[in-house]
């Protein structure tokens, strides 16, 4: 199961080619003169509701804190959660009136946020639009918005390998990915895919976060395996990927998000691997330009 089959990596070579006919090597969307973004941090998944856009905002949250300048694409485009998490739900994204560009809402805590949520005229209307035109709205998010000065960029990626992650990857100068898988997915499945998929696309896999690993009895402190042994160092390692987190269930922390208070609620420390890991690599990444 580790390794791709043949015909699996066919079809997604014969995906790349319809997506992108003709397409020749890296073709990135522009950046305007009013962005400097510096670098591009994917959240990846195998599938929804994993905990992708929750991960999102605690990596965001905790590079912020450190004093980083900080921004959020959220490219789930028709799933978007970003905005009710840092309670943007009321906001809405404003046009610079000379140039046109759209300019992200601020959280509380000064993260920048692009997300469709912030668009539509209600948070509850369905997203009913087509491929080409999700990758039309992608575009929009990344050349048509006034993002200013950003060190981090995170990008919370829509589940699995369709349309819009490979636009991402092609068209998005992604410095690296962050795979999130949770103890019920068929965690050696997804990560081969995702490891696969990044490695195809010559974008570098900074490592694993493991959400809803486990739950701390509120009685005696145990931690309890709710759903088994954690198989993520068995993945991990097949991979040569670190585990970067194990994140709890935590109710509370799932309340706070669903009241749009991440940003007090994250607890201190519980992605600090994950991010120093993001901080190093691109301060490498920056030593060797
Ligand atoms: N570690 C966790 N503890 C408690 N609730 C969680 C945890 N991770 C995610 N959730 C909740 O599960 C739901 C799905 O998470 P979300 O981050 O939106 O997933 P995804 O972006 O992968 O679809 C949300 O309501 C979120 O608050
Ligand atoms: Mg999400």
């Amino acid at each position: 199961m580790a390794e791709m089959t043949p015909e699996e990596e066919e079809a997604l070579r014969r995906e790349v080619a319809q997506a992108f006919p003709g397409h020749q090597g890296p073709q990135l969307f522009e950046q305007n003169d009013l962005t400097h973004i510096k670098h591009v941090i994917g959240v990846v998944s195998g599938k929804g509701g994993v905990g992708k856009s929750l991960v999102s905002g605690l990596l965001a949250t905790e590079l912020a804190r450190r004093g980083a300048k900080v921004g959020i694409l959220d490219a789930d485009i028709t799933g978007p959660s970003i905005p009710k998490m840092f309670g943007l739900s009321h906001e809405r994204i404003m046009a610079d009136g000379e140039r046109q560009l759209m300019i992200p809402v601020t959280t509380a805590g000064g993260i920048q946020v692009v997300s469709t949520n912030l668009v539509l005229d209600h948070e509850t209307d369905p997203v009913l639009w087509r491929g080409p035109v999700l990758m039309g709205v992608l575009k929009q998010f990344w050349e048509e918005t006034e993002w200013g000065e950003i060190d981090y960029l995170i990008v919370d990626m829509p589940p699995g390998t369709g349309d819009i992650a490979l636009t991402v990857y092609q068209q998005v100068p992604v410095d690296g990915i962050v795979i999130v898988t949770s103890p019920q997915d068929l965690v050696q499945m997804v990560v081969a895919k995702a490891v696969n998929m990044a490695r195809q696309m010559d974008i570098p896999v900074l490592g694993l976060i493991e959400n809803m690993s486990y739950i701390t009895c509120p009685d005696c402190g145990r931690k309890i395996e709710v759903f088994g042994p954690s198989k993520v160092a068995e993945s991990a390692k097949e991979y040569d990927l670190d585990v970067l987190a194990q994140l709890p269930i935590d109710p509370a922390l799932a309340a706070a998000c669903d009241e749009g208070k991440i940003e007090t609620a994250a607890p201190e420390g519980i992605v600090d691997t994950a991010v120093s890991r993001i901080v190093e690599t691109c301060a490498v990444l920056d030593a060797a330009k």
